[in-house]
């Protein structure tokens, strides 16, 4: 049986949501599992000249995970990878690579995990559940652990296809989500924690009625942004730029990409901020995408 794994990208934090929020957007990975005589690895696409293509690819490490949790042997596949979500971006490459092999792993050994453990699993490999939960849900998810499991909660969207564009500017800089997560504080102050906890929920109600005016008035936060925006050349001048053109804007995860939202296509809002990234010496790449309601598809042929 061949199986084919489709997983979105995905933007984390969405302002002040960190470590809690995540939206899948509608530009997808694909990976096709055939069976085999011995285990081959091809990637097309993003990241395809910095993958390693051999057993120690994190989606072949993930399937592993839930071929040990069954006790089994892994096959021999010969895998396929159709890349578009840049790597390293912000944009949760990492979390559809991790749900990729989860998926494909529980399809070849008939569902043998159910979806939570699917999300508790991906979680553990990722460190933290934002970008794994609307990878593998869609849509915009609220998560949160709770006695070592996983809550995700999807917040059913009403009015994001028709209401809310997405620009995401990817400027060209190495910023590893390890570094990302070293430069934050250990402690905060209350103000802080009380100013993103209010805003958190602001914004998935903003996101869920399409309310951009309330979206830009509290998409501001003070838990990451502050410290990994001063290491990112022109990131605040491109997100200054994007709130000039009428924009809600944010880190998308750790960054070094930023994430804007308008009430319409518009292209001005992706040239103002990757003028903004040039101006600081980076080349940039602009998507203009939409919200995918839908999450990780298993197809089998
Ligand atoms: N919430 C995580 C962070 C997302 O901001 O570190 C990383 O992609």
């Amino acid at each position: 049986m061949k199986i084919k794994i489709k997983v979105p990208a995905t933007s984390a934090n969405l302002g002040p949501g960190f470590d809690a929020l995540g939206l899948a957007l509608d530009l997808w990975n694909e990976t096709e599992f055939t069976p085999a005589d011995t285990f081959s690895l091809r990637i097309e696409g993003e990241g395809a000249e910095r993958l390693a293509p051999n057993p120690r690819n994190l989606i072949v490490r993930s399937m592993q995970k839930v071929y040990d949790a069954a006790g089994k042997q892994m096959p021999a596949l010969e895998i396929h990878c159709l890349n578009r979500i840049p790597l390293g971006a912000g944009l949760g490459s990492s979390a559809a690579a991790i749900i990729t092999g989860l998926l494909a792993a529980n399809a070849l050994l008939d569902s043998f995990l159910s979806n939570d453990e699917i999300l508790n699993l991906a979680t553990e490999i990722e460190g933290h559940p934002d970008n794994v939960a609307p990878a593998l849900m869609g849509g915009l998810v609220v998560s949160t652990m709770n006695e070592g499991e996983v809550i995700g909660h999807k917040i059913v969207g009403t009015s994001h296809d028709s209401s809310l564009h997405v620009t995401i500017v990817v400027p060209d800089f190495h910023f590893p989500t390890k570094q990302a997560r070293a430069v934050l504080p250990k402690h905060v102050p209350m103000k802080d924690a009380i100013h993103n906890i209010s805003r958190a929920v602001l914004v998935t109600e903003a996101l869920h009625d399409g309310d951009l005016d309330l979206l830009a008035k509290v998409m501001d936060d003070t838990l990451h942004q502050p410290y990994r925006l001063p290491l990112i050349p022109g990131a605040r001048e491109a997100m200054d730029a994007a709130k000039q053109a009428g924009a809600a804007a944010a880190l998308s995860g750790a960054g070094p990409s930023l994430i804007a939202f308008a009430s319409k296509r518009d292209s001005g809002i992706g040239s103002a901020m990757k003028r903004e990234f040039e101006s600081a010496g980076l080349s940039t790449r602009v998507f203009e995408l939409g919200v995918s309601e839908e999450g990780a598809k298993v197809e089998r042929k």
